[in-house]
């Protein structure tokens, strides 16, 4: 069975949750399994290899397979959180939501002018979020290498709200 056959029937689907007719992608299934998790970094690690000078992951399941990966490829890890819960200096960003709003930050001064940056999160919906994501590397000077996610959910079309920032949009599954 392929990677991706094994992340596909390992990965759990929760119908109606966190709402009636949503139907969750949940990944600590994988978390579970040591050796499958090791083989998503390392496939992730296989793509990006040389490609990039720092990797931001994404509160909070970006940071599960971010942190190995940047470890693995010998880069800066940025984390990227939901506003207030980083202690220095940030700069922020604000998205629409389908209700609402969100908005994400990261340190002032963890990307260095001109870095290469991949944006890792573990889940591709709408692309809101990754979106954003690009905003605040591109705001402190950064350049968007390309996006990685786990699981796409193709039919929200996120990957079109990214194009815009970069066209390597690597997911394993989709
Ligand atoms: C989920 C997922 C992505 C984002 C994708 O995170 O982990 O980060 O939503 O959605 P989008 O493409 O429509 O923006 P969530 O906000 O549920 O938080 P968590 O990672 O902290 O669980
Ligand atoms: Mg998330």
């Amino acid at each position: 069975m392929s990677l991706q056959e094994r992340i596909d029937q390992t990965i759990r689907n929760v119908p109606d949750f966190p709402k009636p007719g949503i139907q969750f992608k949940d990944i600590t299934p994988i978390l579970e399994d040591p050796k499958l998790s090791e083989e998503v970094v390392a496939a992730f690690a296989q793509f990006w290899k040389g490609k990039v000078d720092a990797i931001a992951g994404v509160e909070s399941r970006g940071f599960l397979f971010g942190f190995p990966l940047a470890m693995q490829l010998n880069v800066p890890f940025i984390l990227i959180r939901k506003k207030g819960k980083l202690p220095y200096q940030t700069v922020s960003y604000k998205y629409d939501l389908e209700y609402g709003s969100a908005e994400i930050e990261m340190h002032v001064g963890a990307v260095k002018d001109g870095m290469n940056v991949l944006i890792h999160d573990d889940l591709l919906a709408t692309g809101g979020t990754a979106g954003a994501a690009a905003e605040l590397i591109k705001k402190e000077g950064g350049k968007v290498a390309g996006f990685s996610f786990l699981v796409e959910l193709e039919f929200l079309k996120g990957a079109d709200k990214l194009s815009s920032y970069s066209d390597v949009v690597q997911r394993i599954v989709s």
